[in-house]
């Protein structure tokens, strides 16, 4: 991998290393699964090995008596718990111990619970289960599938944006293309497992779990055990990677807390590999038709979405795409169509970048084909449709760099070097393609809460319930403290990862950086007034009789524009304090009038993206280079490019680490990953990380990220826009058009493998 330091320009924060580095790579740090408690019992999930049916019968007594097995949780014994609400805290509405209907595969059907992880392991592989067993539908194309409109079927897709007349316009376009495209179920796999522990202190229950949202978990768990949330705690100091799969809470939790009471001693269940696969969402496959009209000059006149996702038989779930595709280009008409297929599977979640990840790849891999048909340039095509309002509502975006990104890519890139004729370039047995793509993701922001202490001695503590899922979040935060109190970053101290603290959004959406930081922002604020205030109030001080506007904290001091300041430990003297706290509330724009109380309840509610005066975006934009083996068809990826406007970096090493993954995973997306479900059973083939294929470090060479300086004042106090899921959009469309480049074969379904490239 390429790497030049990261350098600080206009608008982007220091690259300092993450405030946690030193914790993570000693392996000091502590995840949720690993803080040691007293007494702890350990539980091992038991799941169904059919996807539809019935348990008629189960039988436990063989897990009983191995020696220290505790209890077993199963049917009957969830009676008082309230079924899971299916919404942003929960992802399924399944409750799958209040009954014995099997509704997907590796569906929990009991919980063992044993003085040591090996005994409950030895005693959950003793549980039998007999079943009634109904045929069931596995996936889009299967028999016995219910077909929904998206649209008026669940709340995640409320329109089916359109704007003019598109089978008109369609018609009449001198060029036309039409094209079917599929992208797989993918599962998340953060390298953390899953895991719950709760322990209860009479009515008063901790529970430890890594989540990308903690308020959201203790909300819903409340609901679920019919329990005050003030009784319940939820800590997770660090989280290994969430992807979306840790944002809603799965039904294992509460049958954990329910073991652990009845036990009356804390138990922890760890979820292997390969249960996760079934015991935890995943992202859904879909299904796509692309239609685009278009000038022979290459001016869209005409565009049209349809698509169908994949959910289960109990909830309507759906990310719904469309809204974005139908807004990045000038297209003249346009129409889209989003349906739902239900099937029985579980219910699928966000996963990295929905909806873009799965809707990008199809409009991009069209605009390739579209290029190549028309003989135009695929940047020039882009640039030919580029926009400053979205055609949906006409709304004017805050900003938009997607051509500066594409200039800044292709001169990295070298794509002037391209030769556009396919398979015309070559290494030795190596056939050599590029391809482009762009990178989009709709900027966030949810309301936020957040503490800030600035003791006399210049040393600050920053509090806030936000989930460090390995964003760098607490780093970030922390600059933004430092900045805005004018002490060293070294003297900021960050809380995160507890419900004791005040309230932050879901980590979903890339919204925490903004949300976050303007919440801290807004209480160093007060913070500063206060100094302020009392500086100028102060009738001996230097700063006496001064304007509490002109003022400001550097390097531990208040400081006038004069060159007159007065140190902190002077100004909190004249306070009669030793630390001042502020706590504050950064409510959005557009936000609802409840969102702090809907937050403290453990609802976030996310805007941005297309809704508001105007639409808010990051935009940006990838280069990939594959080489093809003449003989065998093993595709290497020696180079990936990208270069991305995402409004003020905080700090350009982290960011830079976001991108980084980013565009690797969206590789990974085009090549390598796929959940594979046996058509027969529904049943989930691949459930590991040697048959699910994701990259390893041979798999990705070089990884160039440029970050254009962007200031964007509009889309929230902070001025950030989110890079935590921008840089896998659309990678896995610039690596379909670099194969179509290197071998004139256009592959529409995912993920692209050697084995595909063999068949003419
Ligand atoms: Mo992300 S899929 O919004 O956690």
């Amino acid at each position: 991998m390429s790497a030049a330091a990261p350098q600080p320009r206009e608008n982007q924060g220091q690259p300092v290393p993450r405030i946690d580095a030193r914790l993570k790579v000693t392996g000091e740090a502590r995840y949720a699964a690993d803080i040691p408690l007293n007494d702890l019992a350990h539980g091992v999930l038991v799941t169904s090995d059919i996807a539809r049916g019935r348990v008629r019968s189960i039988a436990l007594d063989a897990a009983r008596a191995v020696p220290g097995v505790l209890d077993v949780v199963s049917y009957g014994d969830l009676d008082g718990v309230k079924p899971p609400r299916f919404d942003n805290s929960s992802y399924t509405s399944l409750a799958p111990l209040h009954d014995r209907a099997i509704r997907h595969d590796g569906q929990i059907i009991a919980l063992v619970v044993a003085e040591t992880l090996e005994a409950a392991q030895e005693a959950a592989d003793k549980v039998t289960a007999e079943y009634d067993i109904e045929p069931p539908s596995a996936g889009l194309d299967s028999p016995g599938t219910e077909t929904l409109p998206a649209k008026g079927n669940t709340a995640m897709v409320q329109e089916n944006p359109s704007s003019g007349d598109f089978q008109a316009a369609f018609q009449s376009a001198p060029a036309k293309l039409e094209a079917e495209y599929r992208t797989p179920t993918q599962t998340h796999n953060p390298i953390e497992l899953f895991s719950t522990t709760a322990a209860w202190t009479g009515d008063q229950l901790t529970i430890y779990e890594p989540t990308q949202s903690l308020y959201g978990l203790r909300g819903e768990l409340a609901n679920q055990l019919q329990i005050d949330p003030a009784n319940i705690r939820v800590v997770a100091p660090y989280v290994g990677g969430g992807f979306g799969s840790k944002g809603p809470m799965t039904p294992r939790t509460a049958i954990v807390a329910v073991a652990a009471r009845r036990l009356n001693r804390p138990v922890r269940c760890v979820v292997g590999r390969s249960q996760a696969f079934t015991t935890e969402p995943y992202r859904a496959p879909t299904w796509h038709r692309i239609r685009l009209g278009a000038t022979p000059d290459g001016k869209i006149t005409s565009f049209s979405h349809d698509a169908r996702e994949l959910t289960s038989r109990i909830d309507n779930y759906a990310v719904g795409g469309t809204s974005t595709t139908t807004r990045l280009y000038g297209y003249g008409a346009v129409a889209s169509n989003v349906d739902i297929v239900k099937a029985d599977r579980q219910t699928p979640a966000y996963m990295r970048s929905p909806p873009e990840l799965p809707y990008m790849f199809p409009l991009e891999s069209a605009l390739d084909e579209l290029a190549f048909q028309l003989g135009i340039d695929p940047v020039e095509l882009r640039r030919r449709n580029d926009i400053d309002r979205e055609p949906i509502k006409g709304k004017a975006f805050t900003s938009r760099h997607l051509m500066a990104c594409y200039d800044a890519a292709a001169q990295a890139f070298d794509w002037s070097a391209r030769d556009p004729r396919p398979g015309s370039m070559r290494d030795g047995d190596w056939l050599i393609g590029v391809g482009c793509a762009t990178a989009v993701y709709p900027t966030h922001v949810a309301a936020a809460t957040a503490r800030v202490r600035l003791r006399v001695d210049g040393e600050a503590l920053v509090q806030s319930a936000s989930q460090e899922i390995g964003t760098g979040i607490r780093t970030v935060a922390g600059q933004m403290a430092a900045e805005r109190l004018g002490i060293g970053f070294d003297a900021v101290r960050v809380e995160m990862g507890d419900t004791n603290l005040p309230p932050a959004p879901v980590s979903g959406g890339s919204n925490s950086t903004a949300s976050v930081c303007s919440a801290v922002l807004k209480a160093c604020d007060r913070i500063r007034s206060r100094l302020f205030q009392a500086a100028v109030a102060s009738n001996s001080g230097p700063l006496a009789g001064r304007r509490p506007e002109d003022l400001d904290l550097r390097d531990g001091a208040v400081v006038a524009r004069d060159g007159a300041s007065q140190k902190l430990p002077d100004v909190f003297k004249a306070l009669g304090a030793g630390a001042i706290e502020e706590y504050a509330e950064f409510i959005p724009d557009g936000a609802p009038a409840t969102a702090v109380q809907d937050l403290y309840g453990g609802k976030s509610t996310l805007t941005g993206g297309p809704s508001g005066a105007k639409a808010k975006y990051a935009f940006g934009a990838e280069f990939v280079e594959v080489r093809i083996n003449a003989r065998t068809r093993e595709i290497r990826v020696p180079r990936l490019v990208g270069a991305f406007a995402a409004g003020r970096i905080m700090n350009t090493r982290t960011a830079r680490s976001q991108l980084m993954g980013g565009i690797i995973w969206g590789m990974s997306a085009g090549l390598l990953e796929a959940t594979e479900i046996d058509e027969r059973a529904a049943r989930t083939v691949n459930r590991d990380l040697q048959d699910y294929l994701v990259p390893v470090n041979a798999d990705v060479q070089a990884v160039e990220i440029i970050m254009l300086p962007e200031v964007d004042h509009e889309v929230n106090p902070a001025g950030v826009k989110g890079i935590g899921e921008l840089a896998n959009v659309g990678t896995n469309a610039a690596v379909a058009n670099a194969v179509f480049h290197a071998t004139g074969k256009r592959l529409r379904e995912l993920p692209i493998r050697l084995e595909k490239l063999l068949t003419a």
